[in-house]
C-alpha cells in the first residue's frame, strides 16, 4: 500500500508495535526444552490481547499464529510439539493485522550457545537488512535495496536464498512489489513516498536454493544448511524509512 495520511501511518505503527511485542516476548522464551508450539501459543495470546489477528492464519489458513523455522528450515515452519535444542538456530516470523493494517517482522534467534559460524550468519544477515533499509529511499530505484543487501552477503561469504523475497505489505500480508535481495537490472521501478514494504534477506552458507517440505508449508534449504532471516516492515520516505516493526 501507499500510506498517504497520518491515519495510515498510525495504523501501521500500531500493528507494527504489536508484532514487535510478540517477537520480543517470544525471543525471551527461546531456550532448550521449549516447544515451538508453546512459543506460538504465547504469540497468539499477545496478538489477541492487543486486538490483532495472525496474518498467516487470516490470509492463508496457516496452521499456527506465527511461522517458526528451525535450522535448515528457512521459512514457513509449522509450530509443533518438538522441543528446541541447545545450539540450534530458530527463526520466528510474526505478521499480524489490526484495523485493516498489516505488518510483518522476523528474527533468527540462537538457542543457548551456538557455533561461531551461526553467530556470524546471524550478524551478517542483520547487517544485510540494515544495509537494505538504508538504501530504501523515495526517488531511488527498488533494485538499490537488493544491491545493498547483496553486497553485504557477498562480503560476508554467504549465499542469498533464491526466490525468498521481501514484499509490499500494509493492506494485506503480501502485496506488490517484490523486494529482491539481489540486484536485478530490471528493478528500475522508483520507490514512492509512503510505499510500505518488507525487507527480509535470507542468507546461508550453503547453495542458496530452497525446496518445499512434505507438510506443504515448510521451506527448507536444498542442501540442509542452516539459514537466517531478519525482517522489518517500513514506510518509504524522502529520508530514512519509518521502521514500524
Ligand atoms: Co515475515
Ligand atoms: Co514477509
Amino acid at each position: 500500500m501507499i500510506a498517504t495520511c497520518e491515519k495510515d501511518i498510525n495504523g501501521l505503527k500500531e500493528v507494527g508495535r504489536i508484532v514487535r511485542l510478540a517477537l520480543d516476548e517470544s525471543e525471551e522464551m527461546v531456550k532448550a526444552g521449549v516447544t515451538t508450539l508453546a512459543i506460538d501459543k504465547r504469540i497468539g495470546q499477545i496478538l489477541e490481547k492487543h486486538g490483532a489477528r495472525s496474518a498467516p492464519m487470516l490470509a492463508y489458513d496457516f496452521p499456527g499464529f506465527s511461522c517458526i523455522s528451525v535450522d535448515d528450515e528457512a521459512a514457513h515452519g509449522i509450530p509443533s510439539d518438538r522441543a528446541l535444542k541447545e545450539g540450534q538456530l530458530v527463526n520466528i516470523d510474526v505478521s499480524a493485522e489490526k484495523n485493516g493494517y498489516w505488518a510483518d517482522s522476523g528474527r533468527s534467534i540462537p538457542v543457548g550457545v551456538v557455533k561461531g559460524h551461526l553467530l556470524n550468519l546471524c550478524e551478517t544477515t542483520k547487517k544485510a537488512l540494515e544495509a537494505g533499509i538504508k538504501a530504501a529511499r523515495a526517488g531511488h530505484p527498488i533494485n538499490s535495496i537488493g544491491k545493498a543487501v547483496e553486497a553485504v552477503a557477498i562480503k560476508g561469504g554467504f549465499q542469498i536464498i533464491e526466490g525468498l523475497v521481501g514484499h509490499g505489505v500494509g493492506r494485506n500480508i503480501h502485496e506488490p512489489p517484490e523486494v529482491h535481495n539481489r540486484y536485478k537490472a530490471s528493478g528500475r521501478e522508483i520507490l514512492q513516498e509512503g510505499l510500505v514494504i518488507t525487507i527480509e534477506p535470507f542468507l546461508t552458507k550453503g547453495k542458496g536454493y530452497y525446496r518445499e517440505g512434505r507438510d506443504g508449508w515448510t521451506l527448507l534449504t536444498i542442501d540442509g544448511s542452516p539459514s537466517a532471516q531478519y525482517e522489518h516492515t517500513l514506510i518509504i520516505t524522502k529520508d530514512q524509512p519509518i521502521i514500524v516493526t
